[in-house]
């Protein structure tokens, strides 16, 4: 008999990678999993502690849990990723019917806390960050996979600093993974059939930099390009001030490389960007998005952006409002500032009237769902590349794929299609996704 594991997944592309290899660890030792935690022997949140939000998100869901334990007491539960690492034994403290607890460097250790939990044997909590050469080893490898698109982590860890962000101390120090190794991982899941790989790191391009004798992210890329039978190769997360010449002009040279790039840019005013331990000028920014325009006309853009951040002036919001208009961001993930105990921008004063944080995130989301609306507008009636992906989720025997510009797009078509380059005509254009019909 199978066991059971409900696992729900919160926060960036490094959970949902690692829940991946939290399922296939626990495959080892007999568990299968279910979409509904109900029915599992065993109820996992993978969690995110980067704002407020996402952090008390995961107290919510484990008091959804209790009933489901107060009537079958063997169900073990257990918490991993970001808030488990910042929290730790803590956890087990305030939420006493919580049975195990493991931190982002630790996943390998699962399921040996789950055997520990399943034979009764003491609760338990597992969050010590290890040491380099312990991390590159456990480094996930390839796995089997029936997927057309694959995450690859190169890099983990983030050592910027940024005075708002947490995870540099929930994920750890930066670690690069041997470029020969990332490439024996990528020609193996081409010969799977995967067909789009996005090359993943916390701050993705500053790939190899700490690392004695690697090659550069740029040529890393140049390597990945030149495997035969991958389509489309992305990255993220990219930081501006690791963004160079070299890697900007691989955008107008590599067959394979998309025509997209997530650049989160934070702020417009250079005060703020000072005060946020960035490490780049608008000015930079600026000259970097121009070049990468330059290179790459087609190129569309995605960013980041924090409102609120303390001593955030209308002028310096002014001028996040300004970098917004001359960037023409495709789409922008906005975010309210949201303190987070233990970093530097925590201790700052913080004034600022929550009622106007709060008129400048709604300024700033109407002027760039304008922004939006047109570029994705642009894309009606044209007839566009899409990379078919598999069968659409609304059931009703659609298709989906994605355009170079990572747009999703549903389309009627045969299942054989998947896996390849389809043609498809853009019939009406969403808030998130697009819909086509296929061009014979
Ligand atoms: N490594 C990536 C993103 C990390 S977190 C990068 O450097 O861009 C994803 C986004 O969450 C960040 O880009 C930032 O916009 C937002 N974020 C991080 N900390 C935050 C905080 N304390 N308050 C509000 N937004 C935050
Ligand atoms: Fe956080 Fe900055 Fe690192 Fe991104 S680069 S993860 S925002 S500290
Ligand atoms: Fe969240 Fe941790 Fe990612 S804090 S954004 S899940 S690294």
């Amino acid at each position: 008999m199978h066991k059971t594991v409900f696992l729900e997944t919160f926060g960036c592309q490094m959970n949902v990678v690692d829940s991946e290899r939290i399922i296939a660890l626990l495959a080892e030792i007999g568990y299968r999993q279910v979409d509904q935690a109900e029915l599992a022997d065993l109820v996992l949140l993978n969690t995110c502690s980067v704002r407020d939000k996402a952090e008390r998100k995961v107290y919510g869901h484990l008091g959804r849990f209790k009933p489901i334990k107060d009537a079958r007491p063997d169900l073990i539960i257990g918490v991993g990723g970001c808030v488990a690492q910042q929290e730790g034994e803590r956890m087990l403290e305030q939420v006493p019917y919580l049975d195990l607890v493991f931190g982002t460097h630790n996943v390998h250790r699962l399921p040996e806390l789950v055997q520990q939990a399943e034979k009764k044997a003491g609760r338990g909590s597992e969050t010590d960050f290890l040491d380099r050469e312990t991390r590159l080893n456990l480094f996930p490898q390839r796995s089997v996979t029936d997927s057309i698109t694959r995450f690859v982590t190169v890099m983990q860890g983030c050592d910027n600093f940024c005075s708002y962000c947490i995870v540099p101390y929930v994920r750890g120090r930066e670690i690069s993974r041997p470029s020969d190794e990332i490439i024996t991982e990528i020609r193996g899941l081409v010969a799977q059939g995967v067909r789009e790989v996005t090359l993943l790191g916390q701050n993705v391009n500053s790939y190899g930099l700490k690392e004695d004798g690697e090659i550069s992210f740029a040529e890393l890329l140049r390597r990945v390009d030149a495997i035969d039978g991958l389509e489309r190769l992305r990255f993220a997360t990219s930081h501006p001030k690791d963004m160079s010449d070299e890697l900007i002009d691989c955008f107008g040279a590599l067959r394979t490389l998309c025509h997209h790039i997530h650049l989160p840019v934070q702020c417009g005013s250079n005060r703020i960007l000072a005060a946020m331990n960035r490490g780049y000028l608008r000015e930079d920014y600026l000259a970097k998005v121009d070049r990468l325009y330059r290179v790459c006309p087609q190129i569309r853009l995605t960013t980041d952006i924090i409102v609120g951040f303390p001593g955030e002036t209308e002028e310096d919001f002014a001028d996040t409002l300004d970098l917004v208009e001359q960037v023409g961001y495709a789409d922008a993930f906005t975010f309210l500032y949201s303190p987070r105990t233990g970093t530097a921008a925590a201790k700052l004063k913080d004034d600022l009237d929550p009622a106007v944080r709060q008129q400048r995130f709604d300024r700033l989301l109407a002027v760039q769902q304008k922004k939006s609306e047109e570029i994705w507008n642009r894309d009606l009636d044209c007839e566009l590349t899409v990379l078919v992906e598999g069968e659409s989720k609304q059931g009703d025997g659609q298709l989906f794929g994605r355009t170079t510009w990572n747009r999703i797009v549903n389309f009627a078509g045969p299942t054989d299609l998947i896996g390849q380059m389809a043609q498809v005509r853009i019939t009406r254009v969403f808030r998130n996704s697009h819909l086509g019909e296929l061009v014979s």
